[in-house]
């Protein structure tokens, strides 16, 4: 395996006992389904999907707390799990965030990554995990040293109910990264904290990750929050990855109907192919189609950024509504066939709920999804 890789999956599959399978057409109980990835060192890979797509069983994996059905879990070169062995979770040279934070309430902040700091410690008296120190710090040094790149340096005595949701979190952060662990997996970590929190807090644990040259996968549901802190997305539905690339390449070129759905929240139009155009109900427009030859019916996408609403008082399409979002605004507008597409425009012009309106196009050659 190449040096620069920290981790990878082949063909995982996990199959639960006794649950009814995603797959319709066959016996299968997948939960995850042939699942590849590969994560180079330093590399913050967000893992996006709806609810109970498979996130969290791929993160516990990953970290050896979920045995797996068939394929292999490689960590820095080394397999760590296939179907009849695993190593165990403590050997991984893992650290886990939580979305509950999971600090343990009657320690202070200080023994709460100490925690982490002394286990490891025990656990690699006499054992072989994967990664080897040839220096370690004192506890009490790493604390500190954890502690004020998490920007929480004189936090140490207080107790996880004297934090807020954020300061808890990075505590949790801290505690996870302290003993310097080749790979973070972080399971929805923001998603108690309010929305402000939330952003910033998404920022700063980017930057933190990148300070400690920890590699991650961050799960969230959150396509925003996916976008803004990932070096690399990995969407994921009904147990299968969809699409993996760097977050402008998912937005600007979804490689499926799911991802552009998802991932841009698009809007879609039926289209059927005529000669070399695509016939829509608002009008006739030149395509890209991954398929060219063999499909001619097909979705139009156009993200809610591609439309200009420009009024027109013989259209038949009609604004419906108008939601202002500080920086835009946002509408819904209904075309003749009662199909309600959404665009966002900037403030110059308001244009009122009521108004007919046509739709012009801000790209050239906007992507067709064929229907087969
Ligand atoms: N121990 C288990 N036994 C049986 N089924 C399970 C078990 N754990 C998870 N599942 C099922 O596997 C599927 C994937 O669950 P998972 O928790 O990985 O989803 P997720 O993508 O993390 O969802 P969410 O965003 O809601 O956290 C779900 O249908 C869930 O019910
Ligand atoms: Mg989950």
């Amino acid at each position: 395996m190449n040096q620069s890789v920290i981790l990878q999956l082949q063909n995982i599959t996990k199959t639960f006992p006794g649950r009814t399978g995603l797959a319709t057409n066959s016996q299968s109980t997948a939960v995850l389904d042939d699942v590849s990835l590969t994560l180079n060192h330093g590399e913050l890979l967000g893992l996006l999907g709806p609810s109970g797509c498979g996130k969290t069983t791929l993160l516990r994996i990953v970290g050896g707390f979920e045995s797996i059905s068939g394929g292999t879990v490689a960590i820095a070169g080394k397999v760590v799990a296939t179907n009849c062995e695993s190593l165990a979770a403590e050997k991984r040279h893992t650290g886990m965030v939580f979305q509950d934070y999971a600090l343990f309430p009657h320690l202070t902040v200080a023994e709460n990554i100490a925690f982490g700091l002394k286990r490891q410690k025990n656990s690699s008296k006499g054992s072989k995990g994967l990664f080897t120190r040839q220096h370690q710090p004192s506890i009490e040094q790493r604390v500190g040293e954890i502690l004020h790149l998490v920007g929480l340096k004189g936090f140490e005595q207080r107790y996880p109910h004297q934090l807020s949701g954020g300061q808890q979190q990075r505590i949790s952060l801290a505690r996870a990264l302290a003993p310097e662990p080749a790979l973070i997996l972080l399971d929805e970590p923001l998603s108690n904290l309010d929305v402000q929190v939330r952003h910033r807090l998404r920022a700063e644990i980017r930057a933190i990750l990148k300070a400690a040259g920890t590699s991650a996968i961050f799960v969230t549901h959150d396509r925003e929050e996916a976008l803004a802190i990932s070096d690399k997305i990995a969407v994921m539905h009904q147990g299968k990855i969809e699409q993996i690339g760097t977050p402008e390449e998912v937005y600007l070129n979804p490689a499926t109907h799911f991802v552009a759905e998802f991932v841009t929240q698009a809007n879609f139009l039926p289209a059927t192919k005529q000669g070399e155009v695509w016939v829509t109900e608002i009008g006739k427009i030149s395509a890209s189609i991954s398929q060219p030859n063999k499909v001619t019916t097909g979705d139009l996408m156009l993200r809610p950024e591609d439309i200009t609403l420009v009024a027109d008082p013989h259209s038949k399409i009609v604004v419906r509504e108008r939601q202002f979002l500080g920086r835009e605004y946002y509408y819904g507008v209904e075309t003749a066939s009662g199909k309600i597409i959404y665009a966002r425009m900037g403030l110059t012009t308001a244009i009122a709920v009521g108004t007919r309106v046509n739709l012009s196009l801000n790209i050239n050659t906007p992507q067709i999804f064929g229907i087969n």
